[in-house]
């Protein structure tokens, strides 16, 4: 469909340009080139940490952090159930379950006081997501974490650049894990990434990226059979989107400016609507707004209605998640049945509503002329 105005678009200018050009007129290293490690080194000064490892999407990082973290067979990892599916699955990739804990209402992230009724003598880690480019309570879960001797991971694919007490996602965790996939606040299409400021995990998740050899061996580019040394996979993002990665990550402070100018402007105009709540924002969070996420608390039917609705007049939104538990995968293949009262009741109030930096006043306008038409 061809929406006049669609959930997302994606910032881009002529250094986007530059940089893709400039890595195919090479004509050598598309695969592993130097753009990986630059692009790397910038990731980590950006998040706080040592190391940065890119892959091809948010999903492999995680897959390949379970793996380095040694998790597998007979653990349990605590996730949330609204959440993006690739968090759920990342632990059965490696042989482990996904343990489901319910989230709290302010931030959308895992409960702590749910997490800790969920942790067992098998449990291994946590991964708590911090939604749509806010912050979970990860302070909390990371203190829960050290108590219990939990690996903790942050999934924060959505919220590269956000910060609670100055402190970016992604530098809570012992390790965490980024996207660049098309709708993120920076994008390569498809990438990701994983940090850590631990050397040995970031060898580990080096060799797990590329089929368990060592990156030192120039493999495109030597005579020399390498030595595998590990199982590994081909998780490798490609020397072009690294420089696309770098040209993004470049700009991600002006992007995250022009965002939160939009989602102030589009919250103002949408805050007096009855039935409508805005994103609340707690005062030492910078959230970046990768998704804008209305609450509509009539529920499910009013919600449904105001996406047709909303449709109609070419505007597109889409519910942001609908819960993992309950998806034919977890209830019927696998037999989940989980409480999750929180969950499932945000998950039938939740709407994401168009946000990216190049929406204009006039479209904001517009998007909140049609919500005060549709609850009037
Ligand atoms: C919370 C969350 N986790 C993981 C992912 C997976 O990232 P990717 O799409 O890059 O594989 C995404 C993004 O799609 C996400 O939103």
């Amino acid at each position: 469909m061809d929406w006049k105005i669609p959930l997302f678009k994606i910032y881009w200018d002529e250094e986007d340009v530059k940089m893709a050009t400039e890595s195919i007129r090479r004509g050598m290293f598309w695969a592993i080139g130097p753009n990986i490690e630059r692009f790397e080194n910038m990731l980590a000064e950006y998040t706080g940490r040592k190391y940065a490892v890119a892959f091809n999407s948010g999903t492999s990082a995680l897959h390949a952090a379970l793996l380095a973290y040694g998790i597998g067979e007979g653990d349990e990892v605590i996730v949330p159930s609204f959440t993006f599916i690739a968090t759920a699955n990342a632990p059965l990739f490696v042989g482990a379950r996904p343990v489901f804990a319910d989230i709290e209402e302010k931030t959308f992230g895992l409960d702590p006081e749910d997490v800790r009724r969920k942790i067992t003598p098998r449990t291994k880690a946590i991964i708590p997501v911090h939604y749509g480019g806010g912050a979970c309570r990860v302070e909390e879960l990371s203190e829960i974490a050290r108590e219990h001797n939990l690996l903790l991971i942050e999934d924060a694919a959505e919220s590269l650049g956000a910060t609670v007490g100055g402190k970016k996602m992604g530098g809570f965790g012992d390790g965490a894990i980024l996207s660049f996939c098309a709708n993120k606040v920076i994008t390569t299409g498809e990438g990701g990434a994983a940090v850590t400021d631990s050397a040995e995990t970031a060898e580990k998740l080096r060799l797990i990226r590329s089929h368990g050899r060592s990156e030192n061996t120039g493999y495109f580019s030597t005579t020399e059979s390498p030595d595998y040394v590990t199982l590994g996979y081909n998780f490798r993002m490609p020397d072009i989107i690294a420089a696309l990665g770098i040209a993004q990550l470049a700009r991600i402070e002006e992007v995250i400016r022009i965002r939160r100018q939009k989602a102030a402007s589009l919250t103002g105009k949408l805050m007096s609507i009855p039935g409508i709540e805005v994103p609340g924002v707690p005062a030492d969070l910078r959230h970046v707004y990768q998704m804008f996420t209305v609450k509509i608390s009539q529920g499910r039917e009013k919600r449904d209605a105001l996406i047709q609705y909303l449709a109609g007049e070419g505007i597109m939104s889409k519910v942001y998640f609908e819960p993992a538990h309950l998806s034919h995968f977890y209830k019927n293949t696998l037999g989940y049945d989980c409480q999750l009262p929180v969950t499932e009741r945000l998950a039938e109030q939740v709407l994401s509503l168009p946000m990216y930096p190049a929406l204009s006043d006039d479209e904001i306008s517009y998007i909140a002329e049609k919500m005060v038409m549709f609850f009037a």
